[in-house]
């Protein structure tokens, strides 16, 4: 039972994700399907359809579509996710324009690769696509539209001509090359791009595999696994933590490798590890030993860093922004980095997430690496040792689960305070004075808003 329920205004700030997020889809004049990162077109333009931005509000349309209670806004959202398919198809065929192929991040809403210099190619957004849709492809099959699936999402050919495969191709051949990151700016490998390859694959090859195209799962399985491997390098023990990039090159040098995308990952992409239709594929589960301490050194160093977290109000949520070294301001890149609503919320998820893992192992674990995690922990007087296992019926056990819920609701809390009057936000929040800036209405963080609600148990009464 959580003390304090904070309902009301987490429904409320909701309600108006939702509607704020609907808008960035398919706006008028666009190719239906194409969804924009803000709608701002200057200062900064965002106005474009960023593949790793429409992917992740596409899983929180999917989450809708799930949870819809009435036929009419089951059939709304569903056409918008058909339409999102054949726009990605559009734009697969057009990459071939762009010089980085489908590893081109952005496109007009006409469905052209934008042509101007940019940090490319990035190769977690044909991850996320194909996650996302491999997904849509699941719950309707479920729904016995098997015929929909394999007429726009999922043929077993080769060439194909669906947009799943011809993402689970180009990242089963593509992902030993290193790309640029999520934040489009360093070069090298990635631990954010790789988990969410790896997840493409070992999902795609669970689909690949219900519809008949076995030679194609094992491939995409065999890939996976060699993925993985590449994974275990990014652990960093002297520094305690997980390291973003691995062979970096470029700007802005040099980073410490502490970052937020690492938990964002674990996520899959603001997405839960139960979403997945295999049982456990994960090799950094949100419980994963290395995730908790990184999580926690993310904390710590954004705790310090950014005066609106302000350490005389220890139990507030903490302001979460991209990496320590950050200098884009939403505006331009020689400034000083700020938290970002999309990340803060989703730590929220990763905190409700982990409860709910811990409740359905009834257990948690104490390590010597995560216990800076166990640590933090809005608890008084509870003594953790390395080695500890505390199970359920553990009075121990039962504050760290509700502690996680709180701290959860703290990290939208903290979102709540900086929200602007209609309930609006933006890429960033002012790190000394927590106002909204940078581009207006980022899709991410309705699109996180709605998955975070979802996974916290906040939607269950809402539409
Ligand atoms: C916009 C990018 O999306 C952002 O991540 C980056 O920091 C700036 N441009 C500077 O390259
Ligand atoms: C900058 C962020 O760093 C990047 O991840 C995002 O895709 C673009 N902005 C567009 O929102």
């Amino acid at each position: 039972m959580r003390a304090k329920s904070p309902q009301r205004w987490i429904h409320q700030d909701l309600e108006r994700a939702r509607e704020l997020l609907l808008k960035n889809v398919s706006p008028p004049g666009a190719i239906p399907g194409a969804i924009v990162a803000s709608p701002s077109r200057s200062n900064p333009d965002y106005y474009f359809h960023w593949v790793r931005d429409a992917g992740i509000v596409v899983k929180a349309v999917l989450s809708l579509y799930q949870s819809a209670a009435q036929p009419a806004a089951r059939r709304r959202y569903l056409s918008l996710m058909i339409d999102f398919v054949d726009f990605s198809r559009h734009i697969q065929r057009t990459a071939a324009r762009s010089p980085a192929g489908l590893g081109e991040p952005k496109f007009t809403i006409d469905g052209e690769p934008y042509s101007g210099p940019w940090g490319r190619p990035q190769h977690d957004g044909p991850a996320i696509r194909a996650i996302e849709l491999t997904r849509l492809a699941f719950v309707l099959l479920d729904e016995g539209k098997r015929e929909l699936v394999r007429e726009k999402l999922y043929d077993a050919k080769l060439p194909t001509d669906s947009v799943i495969k011809t993402d689970l191709e180009y990242v089963s051949h593509h992902w030993r090359e290193p790309c640029f990151d999520l934040w489009e700016e360093v070069w090298g490998h990635h631990f954010f791009t790789r988990l969410l390859e790896r997840m493409a694959l070992v999902e795609g090859a669970a689909l690949a595999a219900r519809l008949e195209d076995a030679g194609a799962a094992r491939w995409y399985l065999e890939q996976s696994r060699a993925l993985g491997d590449e994974l275990l390098l990014h652990w960093d023990p002297g520094r305690n933590h997980l390291v973003a990039t691995r062979d970096q090159d470029g700007w802005p040098s040099p980073r410490s490798g502490l970052d937020s995308s690492v938990i964002v990952a674990t996520l899959g992409g603001y997405a839960t590890e139960e979403d997945l239709p295999l049982e456990g594929v994960s090799p950094y589960p949100v419980d994963q030993e290395q995730v908790l301490a990184t999580a926690a050194a993310v904390e710590r160093a954004f705790e310090a860093m950014y005066l609106i977290n302000d350490p005389s109000m220890p139990n507030a949520g903490i302001a979460i922004g991209r990496y320590p070294e950050d200098r884009y301001d939403g505006y331009r890149t020689d400034s000083l980095g700020n938290p970002w609503p999309s990340l803060t919320i989703a730590f929220a998820s990763y905190y409700y997430k982990l409860a709910e893992r811990y409740l359905r192992q009834e257990r948690a674990v104490l390590t010597s690496t995560n216990l800076p995690f166990f640590q933090r922990l809005p608890l008084e007087d509870a003594r953790f040792r390395p080695g500890e296992e505390l199970l359920r019926g553990d009075p121990r056990f039962g504050a760290v689960v509700d502690a996680l819920r709180r701290k959860g609701d703290a990290f939208l809390g903290r979102v709540h305070q900086h929200i602007n009057p209609d309930g609006s936000l933006s890429e960033q929040m002012n790190r000394y004075t927590g106002c909204q800036q940078g581009a207006p209405d980022l899709s991410m963080n309705y699109a996180a808003y709605i998955l975070a609600a979802e996974i916290g148990g906040h939607r269950r009464s809402s539409r």
